[in-house]
């Protein structure tokens, strides 16, 4: 049995020849950098979740990092935001010059735990940075009222979270600004690194078409610093073929998830939560158990692949001693590290291979 947990070659035996086309097309017409297939899915990406703007860029780390400093973030500033994270979310605080303050997750969804933001606010605060988790919203109308008390940003982290929503309405989209990553795991998947932001906000928008082509407005004309991070044209068109797909392929993960939901009712993992206002979309299932390497080890062994995420909490990376915090500051996000385990889970994942992956779960239990 070999059940990996993640299997990209499945997806591209699927979708083959509409990727091929796509790719000689893209050889065919020279243009390599901000081309038709840019522009072509910015506006294809920003219908899609019901933005007024995308803007393409190189990876998500670099939708995170070119979105503050649109917003003017830089040192001496401080942005709100979790230890419960890919880094890349910190690494982009951080190299806009700015502090990440930290603030622990909830135990159900663990995204930020709005109810602790507001005595972290102080008044070098710019922004508020969360984390849709796995493809769970956080609370954004708790985080878009904070916001508007104490005239902060939001720029969303929707790394992992393609049309994940809030009451109805996509995650990306209540923020200043949304972060995408189109990293090949992720749910909208290139097959090289790429990123997205988008915004409602005109001004932004202009500022950020200029950070990731070097500060220009036009050809040799700089208007501002700017950066190269600009999406290229054979990610956008395997991106534009696949966004025809990433409905179904949200639907088929939200049935898994199910699937898994009913199969492990009576194991005594705890499984993910979906909050009322929350549409998920399983980027991720993440489950929580004391035995968890045990655990993973069963399952490796017969050939069921699992992964963590994240093993390290932020502030117990080596890189980020610097910010100061101690073991025990964020109980929830320490405890997350040793206990979650990510199932397999992908659109193409079939049925018999959920039930075999749940099967050795509750066999494991027993066994024991
Ligand atoms: C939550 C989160 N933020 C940011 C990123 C960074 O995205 P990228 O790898 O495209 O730079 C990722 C991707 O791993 C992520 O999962």
């Amino acid at each position: 049995m070999n059940i990996p947990v993640f299997d990209l070659k499945r997806q591209y035996k699927y979708l083959k020849t509409e990727l091929d086309n796509a790719f000689t097309n893209v050889f065919d017409s020279g243009t390599f950098v901000l081309g038709e297939n840019v522009r072509m899915f910015e506006v294809e990406f920003a219908n899609y979740l019901g933005a007024e703007f995308a803007i393409g860029v190189g990876s998500g780390t670099e939708a995170l990092h070119l979105s503050l400093k649109a917003c003017d973030i830089g040192p001496g500033d401080e942005v709100i935001t979790v230890p419960n994270t890919a880094v890349p979310t910190i690494s982009a605080i951080s190299f806009a010059g700015a502090r990440p303050v930290l603030i622990d997750v909830t135990p159900d969804t663990y995204t930020i735990d709005t109810k602790k933001i507001e005595k972290k606010i102080t008044n070098k605060t710019k922004a508020i940075l969360p984390v849709h988790m796995y493809g769970h919203s956080s609370e954004m109308e708790q985080i878009k009222k904070l916001a508007e008390a104490y005239n902060l940003r939001i720029i969303e982290d929707a790394c992992q979270a393609h049309c994940a929503q809030y009451n109805s309405r996509n995650v990306g989209t209540y923020g200043d600004m949304g972060c995408f990553s189109f990293y090949p795991t992720k749910n909208l998947g290139a097959y090289g690194d790429g990123g997205m932001i988008v915004t409602n906000d005109e001004e932004f928008y202009n500022r950020l078409i200029m950070l990731r082509n070097y500060g220009e407005v036009k050809k040799f004309t700089s208007q501002i610093e700017g950066f190269n991070s600009r999406l290229d044209e054979l990610q956008a068109a395997v991106l534009r073929v696949k966004l025809k797909h990433l409905q179904t392929w949200t639907n088929r993960r939200r049935e898994i998830a199910m699937l898994y939901q009913q199969l492990l009712f009576n194991s005594n993992v705890q499984l993910p939560c979906e909050r009322q206002w929350a549409k998920h979309v399983y980027h991720l299932f993440v489950i929580r158990t004391n035995r968890r390497d045990a655990l993973r080890e069963y399952l490796q062994e017969r050939g069921v692949g699992t992964q963590i995420h994240y093993p390290i909490p932020i502030h117990m990376q080596e890189a980020y001693k610097k910010l100061g915090y101690q073991e025990g500051d964020f109980p929830m996000s320490e405890r997350n590290a040793g206990e979650i385990l990510s199932l397999p889970i992908y659109p193409e994942l079939t049925t018999e291979e959920i039930e075999t992956v749940a099967g050795l779960i509750t066999e494991f239990q027993g066994a024991t």
